[in-house]
């Protein structure tokens, strides 16, 4: 028997009903959702407000400075504080971390990327990020380097809270301090090795004298016979090495490394971790690095272990191990 058009319509209408069951878990997951998302606004309106009445204090002790010198000093500082992030890390560390969480909160998901995370890091240490797969170590990387923000916490690097820095402040404080070493490479493929690891040397802090000349960087990373080559004609291992070797060129108080070693096999791997763990010991740069490969972990002397946004372990290596003697896999 034929169909009308009208009862057609109605049929296709009718299995697109969803089951009653599942209707009443997205409404569920919906109110949570919400309830999520209350919770990131609510952090975020405590720490404005924190924020706020700290200033206020600040205001009024400027205020009621018994004399114009006190006054002065009292502003300058403020200044310093608020507008430069000037502050201090606790005794014999470069990285403070203090209670540090961040939010994602797009349009139909909340995620705590980061929970209440605390730690230190010693200037010189090799300190290794370790976690599986959307843990959140590249968001803490990124929050610790100045390229994203805390929602509650506040990271404190080189002597400074970050969380008080602006855009231009934060872009100048990168400049001046540190450097990346990316999964990727992030080469520029117009530049030879030699070009692109002047464009690290013409960044450097000027005034520092421990710096490595072009020739010793190109010596140390076995980079001498390919120095006029481009990006596209070296292997992925050297242009990781390129890579390395700008970073180092600018001369870094701190080097940042993302999954270094994410796009090469074994052996280059290796060889690039070797570098690593040379530079620190020759010329102690603190490094910190991201992986999820826990072997990694035996090279650095702090490892730090993050698990769905929590710090679930921290660990204090005695002795390290060169990466070539560590077991990949
Ligand atoms: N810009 C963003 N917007 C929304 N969610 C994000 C954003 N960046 C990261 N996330 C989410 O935050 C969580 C942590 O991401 P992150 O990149 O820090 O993980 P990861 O540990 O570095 O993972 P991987 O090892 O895969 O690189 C993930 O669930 C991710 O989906
Ligand atoms: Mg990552």
């Amino acid at each position: 028997m034929a169909t009308s058009k009208k009862t057609q319509t109605k049929k296709v209408k009718k299995f697109k009903h969803k089951p009653q069951q599942t209707k009443e878990i997205k409404a569920e997951e919906h109110r949570l959702n919400n309830l999520k998302r209350k919770e990131a606004k609510e952090v975020k309106n405590k720490r404005r407000k924190d924020l706020a009445n700290l200033k206020k204090v600040w205001k009024t002790n400027i205020k009621n400075a018994t004399s114009k010198n006190q006054k002065k000093e009292l502003k300058e500082n403020y200044t310093r504080f608020f507008k430069d992030g000037y502050t201090q890390n606790t005794p014999g560390n470069i990285v403070d971390v203090q209670n540090v969480t961040k939010f994602y909160v797009t349009k139909r998901i909340y995620e705590k990327v980061l929970d209440n995370v605390s730690f230190q890091i010693k200037e010189g240490e090799i300190c290794v990020l370790l976690g599986a797969s959307g843990s959140g170590k590249t968001t803490l990387l990124n929050i610790l380097s100045g390229l994203a923000n805390s929602d509650s916490g506040h990271a404190i690097v080189l002597g400074r809270d970050l969380y008080f820095l602006n855009e231009k402040k934060k872009t100048k404080f990168r400049k001046d301090n540190i450097s990346f070493v990316f999964q990727s490479y992030n080469l520029i493929q117009s530049l030879t090795v030699l070009e692109n690891i002047k464009t690290g040397f013409a960044l450097r802090n000027k005034k520092d004298k421990h710096q490595m000349n072009l020739d010793e960087i190109l010596k140390v990373l076995g980079l001498e016979q390919v120095k006029d080559k481009y990006p596209y004609q070296l292997s992925g291992g050297q242009q990781q090495r390129v890579s390395i070797g700008r970073a180092l060129a600018k001369n870094p108080k701190i080097l940042f490394a993302d999954e270094p070693t994410g796009a090469l096999d074994e052996q280059k791997g290796r060889e690039i971790l070797e570098f690593l763990y040379q530079i620190n010991k020759k010329y102690g740069t603190t490094m910190i690095m991201v992986t999820h490969n826990p072997n990694i972990a035996l090279m650095a002397n702090h490892v730090i272990k993050v698990k769905s946004g929590h710090l679930v372990e921290e660990i204090h290596n005695k002795h390290t191990v060169n990466p070539k003697e560590i077991k990949w896999a």
